[in-house]
């Protein structure tokens, strides 16, 4: 009998790490684990439940090999899911991904635990004494020691069983959706911790079982408080870096310099190697709400309304504010933007995924929208944009003719390889904007040629 792995949340983190477990093999090349799938039987889990149990993986990716290996998962017998939660009654190890909402109210943010302790008792109803249970939502620090143990004692309490039958660890993902999907997963450095020494050593065997760690060694640390605080901490780290190169960037334009070629002389020194460049704002599930998640801690779980994260919310802020910046950008080169159409090149929150959650597009539509624009929308890996209820071309590109402006948004790949010499040939002239810097010489090239207005935000003038 192999042992049987619950993941509760088949959303882009869940999704990808039942397939990451059930394509793990023991010393015979056997599956080491059955894994199934678990989420909420409403119209945002269905589909996910039901796309495993076809076969298919949930979410389009340019990471082929993550929809591959959950299909031989499939074909094998080893990957399923559903919505029944009696099947955490058979779990060894519980792996917990559903999501974990924050909202900024004015300046403060809030988040409501209900759901995360409603979804712990979903499964602290059924699992056996000994069990394991793996945290890897991003929660505020202090969660699983003040929360999630808790709710789980009671759990079993309730249950006529021992208080302190169950293993909780916590370990989180760094999970990239994108180019690298699958590896992020299985070939990267963990960090993990026990809220007991036993629920630590659980946790290890167990990634150790997926996850390459000779190449990847693990990180252990002391508590669960201490790797909630790492995985906030790193999250915060990357938002604030960012917002820092924003103000550069404004900086920069204003006096007409290149500040790419700022950061190129920059990363030269070893220190700084890894300084952002200037782009197109920041989007997602975790960077826009990550930074927001240490105030809750301090404030709704230490009692601590003392201790602030300014720089951290000032980053969320400042990065939800940069797309503004490329439209105003665009409002240069092209004046008024009542009844413009504006085709805008990229809607998901990064290249080669297709997640629109917080997506810098979406602000950047809504604005322009507001100022009258009509905008249409293209993205490789997408069909519909729920955000913004609207269809999304996944094809060619409309006629260069019928636009006024083409704004890149998002550098996904297939927007590195276009042709732009061929689609502006018809003598069309759109204004064309590049937000991240990713047009090569030969695309530039072909932009001047064919006499369009154009910009970059953070080359200074072209
Ligand atoms: N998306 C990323 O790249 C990424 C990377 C690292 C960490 N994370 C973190 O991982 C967590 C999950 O993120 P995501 O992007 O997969 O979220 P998601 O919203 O795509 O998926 C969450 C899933 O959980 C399901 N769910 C909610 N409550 C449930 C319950 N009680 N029982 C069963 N299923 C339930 C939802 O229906 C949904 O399918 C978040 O905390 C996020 O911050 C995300």
């Amino acid at each position: 009998m192999r042992p049987l792995v619950c993941i509760q949340g088949l959303g882009f983190v869940g999704a990808a790490m039942a397939v990451a477990v059930a394509s793990a093999k023991d010393a015979d090349g056997r599956p080491a684990f059955d894994v199934v799938g678990v989420d909420l039987p409403d119209n945002v889990g269905q589909p996910r439940v039901s796309a495993i149990n076809e076969g298919r993986f949930p979410f389009a990716s340019e990471d082929h090999s993550v929809s591959s290996a959950a299909h031989a998962a499939w074909r094998t017998g080893n990957l399923s899911a559903t919505v029944d939660p009696a099947i955490y009654a058979k779990a060894d190890v519980v792996v917990v991904d559903v999501h974990f909402d924050v909202a900024l109210d004015n300046t403060s943010p809030h988040a409501d635990f209900e759901p995360l302790r409603a979804a712990v008792r979903a499964f602290g109803q059924h699992i056996r004494p000994g069990a394991l249970v793996v945290i890897e939502t991003t929660v505020p620090p202090g969660t699983c020691a003040n929360i999630i143990a808790p709710e789980l004692a009671a759990c079993f309490r309730a249950r006529g069983l021992s208080e302190d039958g169950f293993l909780l660890a916590h370990s989180y993902e760094r999970v990239m959706p994108g180019e690298h999907y699958l590896s992020s997963i299985t070939d990267y450095w963990r960090v993990y911790s026990g809220h007991t020494p036993a629920a630590a050593e659980a946790c290890e065997r167990f990634l150790c079982r997926f996850i390459n760690v000779s190449d990847y060694p693990l990180t252990r640390l002391h508590s669960p408080t201490a790797s909630e605080i790492a995985k906030l901490m790193e999250n915060s780290f990357r938002a604030v870096s960012i917002a820092f190169v924003e103000e550069w960037a404004r900086f920069a334009e204003a006096v007409g310099v290149d500040l790419f070629q700022v950061v190129y002389a920059i990363r030269k020194r070893p220190t700084h190697n890894n300084i952002r460049q200037p782009g197109f704002g920041v989007g997602g599930y975790c960077l826009t709400k990550d930074p927001l998640l240490p105030r809750v801690a301090a404030r709704d779980i230490f009692g601590r309304h003392d201790l602030l994260f300014p720089f951290s919310e000032q980053a969320v802020q400042t990065n939800q504010k940069m797309p503004l910046v490329s439209l105003k950008a665009l409002e240069k080169l092209l004046g008024d933007l009542v009844r413009k159409r504006i085709l805008i090149l990229g809607v998901a929150y990064r290249q080669d995924v297709a997640d629109t959650r917080y997506s810098p597009s979406e602000t950047f539509a809504v604005a322009a929208r507001k100022r009258g624009a009509e905008i249409l929308a293209h993205d490789p890996l997408v069909d519909y944009w729920p955000e913004m209820d609207m269809r999304v071309e996944r094809g060619p590109l409309p006629a260069a003719a019928s636009i006024d402006a083409v704004v890149f948004c998002v550098p996904h790949k297939a927007y590195r390889q276009l042709d732009l010499a061929t689609w502006l040939g018809d003598g069309a002239r759109p204004v064309v904007l590049d937000t991240v810097g990713m047009l090569s010489d030969a695309q530039w090239a072909a932009i001047r040629a064919a006499g369009s207005r154009h910009g970059a935000i953070g080359k200074g003038p072209l």
